[in-house]
C-alpha cells in the first residue's frame, strides 16, 4: 500500500453503491413509466410506480445523509473550488481529455490527498449533487404530494410544470452517469477507478 492513497471512506463507498443501485431502478422505472403501452409492459405499471416512489424516497433519505457527511467530514474539501485559476484548470483538463492523452501526456492534475478529483471531475460532481440531484428530489417530492403544487406555473399547469422539469433532469443524470461510468474508465487501467471505488484506495 506504500503507493497507495485512501481516498474513499466507508460511507463514502456505502453512500455511493446506494445511491448507483437506487439510480438504475429510478432510471429503468422511469423509463418505463415515461413511455408506458398496454401491449407491452417491462414492468407492470403499478409496480413501477411503486418501485419508483420507495427508491426515490430512500434516494433522497441517502442525498441528505450525503449533504450532512460532506459537510462535516473532509472529503467535502474536495467539492470546494479554489478562488483563482478555475476557468485555466477548466481549459487544461478539457485539452488534456480531448488532446493529450492520445498523445501519452501526463494528467496535468494528479491525484493526490490534497486534490482527488480534477477540475472537470469536480465541477460536474458539483453540479450533479449540488444542482441537479436537489431540483430531481424537489419536483419528485412535488409529484409525490400533487396537493402541494401550485395549480398554475408561468400559465401551465402547476403538475405537468414540474413533471416536465422532473423528467428533463432525469435525463440529464442518466446521461451523465453513462458519461461518468465510460470517464471512471479512464484511469491508470479501465478497472482501477471502479477498484477504487470498491476498497477505497486510490
Ligand atoms: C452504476 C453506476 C455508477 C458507477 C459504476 C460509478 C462509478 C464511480 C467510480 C468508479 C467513482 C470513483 C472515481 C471518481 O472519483 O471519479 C465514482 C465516484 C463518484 N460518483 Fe459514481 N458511479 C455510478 C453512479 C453514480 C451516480 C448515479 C452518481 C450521482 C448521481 C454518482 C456520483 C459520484 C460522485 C459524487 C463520486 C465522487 C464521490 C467522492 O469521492 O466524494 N455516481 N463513481
Amino acid at each position: 500500500m506504500k503507493d497507495q492513497i485512501y481516498l474513499y471512506p466507508v460511507w463514502v463507498r456505502l453512500w455511493h453503491l446506494f445511491n448507483a443501485l437506487l439510480f438504475l431502478a429510478l432510471i429503468i422505472t422511469g423509463l418505463c413509466l415515461q413511455y408506458a403501452n398496454i401491449n407491452y409492459t417491462l414492468i407492470p405499471f403499478n409496480y413501477s410506480v411503486s418501485i419508483h416512489n420507495i427508491s426515490g424516497i430512500v434516494l433522497s433519505v441517502a442525498f441528505v445523509f450525503f449533504l450532512f457527511a460532506n459537510h462535516f467530514t473532509p472529503n467535502g474539501n474536495y467539492y470546494r473550488f479554489p478562488k483563482h485559476g478555475v476557468f485555466a484548470g477548466l481549459i487544461k483538463q478539457f485539452r488534456h481529455y480531448s488532446y493529450g492523452i492520445f498523445k501519452g501526456e501526463e494528467c496535468p492534475f494528479p491525484v493526490s490527498v490534497e486534490r482527488k478529483f480534477n477540475p472537470l471531475q469536480k465541477i460536474s460532481y458539483v453540479i450533479i449533487m449540488y444542482i441537479l440531484m436537489p431540483i430531481i428530489i424537489a419536483t419528485g417530492l412535488g409529484l409525490f404530494f400533487p396537493d402541494f403544487l401550485p395549480p398554475t406555473i408561468f400559465g401551465a399547469s402547476g403538475i405537468h410544470f414540474i413533471d416536465l422539469i422532473h423528467i428533463i433532469t432525469g435525463f440529464a443524470l442518466s446521461i451523465f452517469m453513462l458519461v461518468h461510468i465510460y470517464f471512471c474508465t479512464i484511469g491508470k487501467t479501465p478497472l482501477s477507478n471502479f477498484k477504487s471505488m470498491i476498497t477505497g484506495w486510490h
